[in-house]
């Protein structure tokens, strides 16, 4: 009996000196298995009498259980503090600031187009293209400039032959939508693309740079139309204080033809270097559309008008950002590409 009692008092000690579920598993085995002290206990029972078997053999039961329901109950908290130690190590410090992932951002003229887009969008235009390698018929002879004329001059045309150019202005693109719709009604469409001139570039011109053209067609399209249309676009662009000045201007493709001023941002119209004094600030050409040109593209002029306009979009970007040479908009350096990150 003395030997049990000794037998479970250092069961117990082992066990509870465990400290890991692994040693426990080893304990058990030793323990609760073939060759452990518990059965090197039960060879004692040959050497007993008859009645004393029965008592002992219950008392060895009765300390198995013991063992069980003590590494039964140590594993519990063993896993636990196990679990405990584990989660510990493996706690991630998320109050620590991260590194920044590098988004990038639109460029200040992809910014531009996409407003005057989602503008027009929402007035029920759609958005046209078209080749930025042109035939002369679109850019000029449907415009309304035959061959010869002298006001083909005006713009200095890069020609890859006789029949084919860099588009001078977006027009060419109004060319070819009112040809491929003639003789639908209405047309609402905005174009936006490059365009290209034979110009020496300089703090305000590039031999490349980009157009947003509109054009209206429909009945009763009215000078007023126009007007009302581009008041939206300065005062988008420019903000909702913004007001509109139309001049008398020339276009062969317009009549009658108008050039466009808007209040000057900087100044709010009172005359200041930007607007150079004067409170207007050019912004577009524009006109009704003119009737050879609607005839041309297989319209008829006395039972429908429309309104077209072409907007400089580097012109819109320094005005609205306040650029100082239109050559930052091309040589892409990182430094000025990154002041027009909203994300930073
Ligand atoms: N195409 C003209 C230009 O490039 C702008 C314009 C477009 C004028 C449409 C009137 C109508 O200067």
């Amino acid at each position: 009996m003395e030997k049990l009692e000794q037998l479970r008092e250092e069961g117990l000690a082992k066990i509870e000196a465990c400290t890991s579920t692994k040693e426990l598993q080893d304990i058990r085995v030793l323990y609760l298995g073939k060759k452990g002290p518990v059965q090197e206990v039960m060879k004692m029972m040959k050497d007993l009498s008859q009645e004393e078997r029965p008592v002992f053999g219950q008392q060895v039961n009765e300390i198995k259980q013991t063992f069980e329901k003590a590494i039964e109950e140590k594993k519990v908290t063993l896993e636990a503090s196990e679990i405990n130690e584990k989660l510990k190590n493996e706690k991630i410090d998320i109050t620590l600031s991260g590194l920044k992932p590098n988004l990038g951002n639109l460029h200040p003229l992809t910014v531009i187009q996409q407003e005057l887009e989602d503008l027009f969008i929402g007035l029920g235009y759609e958005v046209a293209e078209g080749p930025e390698v042109e035939l002369d018929l679109y850019n000029f002879e449907r415009a309304n400039i035959p061959k010869d004329h002298p006001a083909r001059d005006m713009q200095d045309t890069f020609y890859i032959d006789d029949e084919t150019l860099l588009r001078t202005h977006t027009t060419a693109v109004q060319m070819r939508v009112l040809e491929e719709n003639a003789p639908q009604l209405p047309i609402k469409v905005v174009c936006p693309g490059k365009v290209y001139r034979r110009d020496d570039d300089d703090a305000t011109h590039s031999h490349q740079f980009s157009q947003l053209e509109g054009l209206v067609v429909g009945e009763n399209i009215r000078l007023s139309d126009l007007k009302g249309t581009l008041e939206l676009v300065a005062r988008r662009m420019f903000g909702e204080s913004r007001e509109i000045r139309i001049r008398p201007s020339y276009f062969q493709f317009t009549e009658p033809s108008v050039e466009v001023d808007v209040s000057c941002h900087i100044c709010n119209g009172k005359g200041c270097p930007t607007c150079k004094g004067t409170g207007w600030i050019e912004i577009l050409g524009a006109g009704m559309v003119h009737p050879n040109v609607l005839s041309m593209a297989g319209y008829d002029p006395l039972t429908c008008s429309g309104f077209a306009f072409g907007i400089g979009m580097e012109r819109v970007a320094l005005l609205k950002y306040g650029i100082d040479d239109i050559r930052h908009l091309y040589t892409n350096d990182i430094r000025f590409l990154k002041t027009f990150n909203r994300f930073e």
